[in-house]
């Protein structure tokens, strides 16, 4: 099938493309980034009137998976207005044009839609309520994406991998400051569900494969604190688990508002996928075959 990637020099976007490339005529959409990637690549800025219309006539896919976004909390708060044309208002224009051609839309939201307050896993069920403006403009580009396109699917994600910049997930944070013998904090109050960056990628295809539509939680099966993972990271690595400093966020330089508990329930996705959804560890080890294997380097060379 041709898939379009919009953000596709982005965490996600490059990750989904060359997970789907060898079954798919995948088009990447990028800002300029990518000067040689293995699949072919659009440079368009999303934010010029007309964009979107012009890509999908030009390149008439079947599917069309929305990575780009404002996806730093910090400059979200600092530029709101930004955030909610690229997080809200873009997404219902991709989801509106989508529906007019037959195209399979796919939109990526977060974890970060609930204000954490709930002991235990939320479900999609429940009611969202948004602590900053980049969880905000989330929430809103969620709702206008169904309402323009019932047919789409929105998946609130968390996810880990390697990046174009190399600095983009908090595994790579890990896996950077720790090889470098350096101290870093890992927040204990701070619960999610990471989920390796492919089984994302295939996670969203089987999803799109099953003609599934709505919202829906797609992360990893297992929660734990930021702190955990980082352990996790580092023992998988073979790197200094105790330059890891257990701390609160609270105690942090980070300033956007944060929710504590971003453990999101996978029960719908797993009923509707018919199976279990792949376990961390997995995932720990596929991230960290990448690494043996020169990924992270292969990845950033797209860029020359
Ligand atoms: N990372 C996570 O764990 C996480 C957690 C929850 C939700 N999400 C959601 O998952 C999706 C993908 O996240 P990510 O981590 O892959 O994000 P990312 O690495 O920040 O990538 C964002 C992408 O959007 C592109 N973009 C931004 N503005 C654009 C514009 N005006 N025109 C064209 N492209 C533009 C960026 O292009 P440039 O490279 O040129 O800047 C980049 O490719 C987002 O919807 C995000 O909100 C991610």
């Amino acid at each position: 099938m041709r898939l379009l990637i919009t953000g596709v020099s982005g965490l996600l976007g490059i990750n989904l493309a060359l997970e789907t490339k060898r079954m798919h005529d995948v088009i990447g959409v990028d800002r300029g980034k990518l000067k040689s990637a293995p699949f072919r690549v659009l440079h368009a800025n999303l934010l010029r009137s007309g964009s979107i219309n012009s890509i999908l006539d030009s390149t008439q896919p079947a599917w069309f998976i929305n990575c780009a976004a404002m996806a730093n909390l910090e400059e979200c708060e600092r530029d709101p207005n930004q955030a909610r044309i690229l997080n809200a208002e873009i997404p219902a224009e991709m989801a509106d044009a989508c529906a007019k051609r037959n195209i399979k839309f796919v939109h990526l939201s977060t974890d970060a839609v609930f204000d954490g307050t709930k002991d235990g896993a939320y479900s999609e069920d429940e009611a969202p309520n948004p602590l900053g403006v980049y969880a905000q403009t989330k929430l809103e580009g969620e709702r206008a994406v169904l309402s323009a396109n019932p047919q789409a699917i929105v998946a609130r994600v968390n996810f880990f991998g390697w990046s174009l910049g190399g600095r983009r997930s908090l595994g790579e944070f890990f896996v950077n400051n720790l090889s470098e013998g350096k101290n870093v904090n890992g927040f204990t109050d701070v619960i999610f569900c990471p989920m390796w960056v492919n089984h994302l990628s295939q996670g969203l295809i089987a999803m799109i494969e099953k003609d599934l539509r709505g919202l829906y939680h797609v992360v990893g099966a297992q929660a734990m604190s930021k702190y955990q993972f980082g352990v996790e990271v580092a023992r998988k690595f073979g790197l200094r688990e105790s330059l890891i400093e257990p701390q609160s966020v609270e105690r942090s330089s980070l300033t956007a508002p944060r929710s504590h508990n971003l453990w999101l329930s996978v029960h719908k996705l797993s009923t509707d996928l018919g199976g279990e959804i792949p376990a961390f560890s997995t995932g720990l080890d596929g991230f960290y075959t990448q690494f043996q294997q020169g990924y992270p380097q292969k990845i950033r060379g797209y860029q020359q």
